[in-house]
C-alpha cells in the first residue's frame, strides 16, 4: 500500500492505473477508522482494481464551535486497518495542500441542505460538499462508496455528482453498528461509560418507530413523538432533532410515503451523535 500526501503524486497514480484499464474505487474518510469504514472499504476492494482511501480531517465541514480539533487522528492505526483491507493507495493530503492560501472555491446543494443537520450545523454540508468534490477531481474514481449512517450526505453527495456531472457511480452501504446497536461513529469514543451505554437507546426507538410504521402509523409527528419519549424515558439525551424525510430529497413529510428516511441527532453531555433507518411503505 501506498501512502501519498501529495495531490499531484496522486492524480499521476490514478491517471496511471486508468491507462491500463483499472476500475477505480473510492472511501472518503476522516478517519479514526472503524467497522463502518471497514465495510465500505471492503465493498470497494471488491468490486475495484484499484482501492483508495483517503484521509483528511476537513476544516471547513466543522463550524467554530464544533469539534475540529479534538477529532480523533490516528493515522498509524489507519495505516494498519488500510493494509489489512487491502487499500492500494491511503491519500493523506494536508490542509495546505487541499486549501492553499487564497483558497476560494465552493460548491453548495441547495434546498436539500436546509433540514436536518443541515440546519442545525449550518455551512457543514457546504464544506461536505466542496471538500468531496474536490477529492473527486483529484482521485476521479469511478465509483464512490458512502454509508448510510450519514444518510443526509449520501444524499446530498449523490445530487451534487448528478447535478455536477461527476462521471461517478455511487454506491451507499448499510449502516455497521455495535452489538447494543448503536451504530459507529469515530465520535463514540468521546462517550463516558454512562452515556455510551444510554447511546443505544436511539436504535431501539428507530427499531419501535419501524414497527408503528409497519403497524399502519403514517403521521411523521406521531412517530416523531413516539421516539422522543423514548428517547426521554430511557437517557439523558437531548434531542436536536427526530425527522421524517423523503429518501431522495431530503425534504420533510407531513405523511410516511415511498421511501421514508426517519433520521435523529441527539447530545449525550458534549457529543452529537446521528442515525437513521429507513422505512418503505
Ligand atoms: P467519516 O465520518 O469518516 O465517514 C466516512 C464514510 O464512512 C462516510 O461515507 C460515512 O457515512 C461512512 N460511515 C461512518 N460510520 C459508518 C457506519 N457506522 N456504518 C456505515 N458507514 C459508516 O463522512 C465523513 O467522514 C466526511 O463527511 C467525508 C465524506 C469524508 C467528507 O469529509
Amino acid at each position: 500500500m501506498r501512502v501519498v500526501r501529495s495531490i499531484r503524486t496522486m492524480q499521476r497514480l490514478v491517471s496511471q492505473a486508468k491507462r491500463s484499464g483499472k476500475r477505480v474505487g473510492f472511501v472518503p474518510t476522516m478517519g479514526a477508522l472503524h467497522d463502518g469504514h471497514r465495510s465500505l472499504l471492503r465493498r470497494c476492494r471488491r468490486e475495484n482494481d484499484l482501492a483508495v482511501l483517503s484521509i483528511f480531517v476537513n476544516p471547513k465541514q466543522f463550524g467554530l464551535r464544533e469539534d475540529f480539533a479534538k477529532y480523533p487522528r490516528r493515522e498509524h492505526d489507519d495505516k494498519k486497518l488500510a493494509k489489512k483491507e487491502k487499500v492500494d493507495i491511503m491519500f493523506v493530503p494536508s490542509v495546505k495542500e487541499m486549501y492553499p492560501e487564497g483558497y476560494l472555491t465552493y460548491i453548495e446543494v441547495e434546498k436539500m441542505t436546509q433540514f436536518l443537520c443541515g440546519r442545525s450545523r449550518p455551512g457543514h454540508f457546504k464544506g461536505v460538499t466542496t471538500v468531496v468534490g474536490k477529492l473527486l477531481n483529484i482521485v476521479t474514481p469511478d465509483v464512490l462508496y458512502l454509508g448510510q449512517k450519514d444518510a443526509q450526505q449520501a444524499a446530498v453527495l449523490k445530487r451534487m455528482a448528478r447535478d455536477l456531472n461527476f462521471p461517478v457511480a455511487v454506491r451507499v452501504c448499510p449502516t455497521v453498528r455495535e452489538a447494543d446497536g448503536l451504530a459507529m461513529s469515530s465520535r463514540n469514543q468521546y462517550l463516558p461509560a454512562g452515556q455510551r451505554r444510554e447511546a443505544a437507546v436511539l436504535y431501539r426507538a428507530l427499531r419501535e418507530a419501524r414497527q408503528g410504521v409497519a403497524a399502519g402509523n403514517r403521521s411523521s409527528a406521531g412517530i416523531a413523538g413516539g421516539i422522543r419519549s423514548r428517547i426521554g424515558r430511557e437517557s439523558s439525551g437531548r434531542i436536536d432533532y427526530i425527522e421524517c424525510v423523503d429518501a431522495d430529497t431530503i425534504l420533510p413529510l407531513k405523511r410516511i410515503q415511498g421511501k421514508t428516511i426517519i433520521a435523529l441527532a441527539v447530545w449525550f453531555g458534549k457529543t452529537r451523535l446521528i442515525d437513521n433507518i429507513i422505512v418503505r411503505t
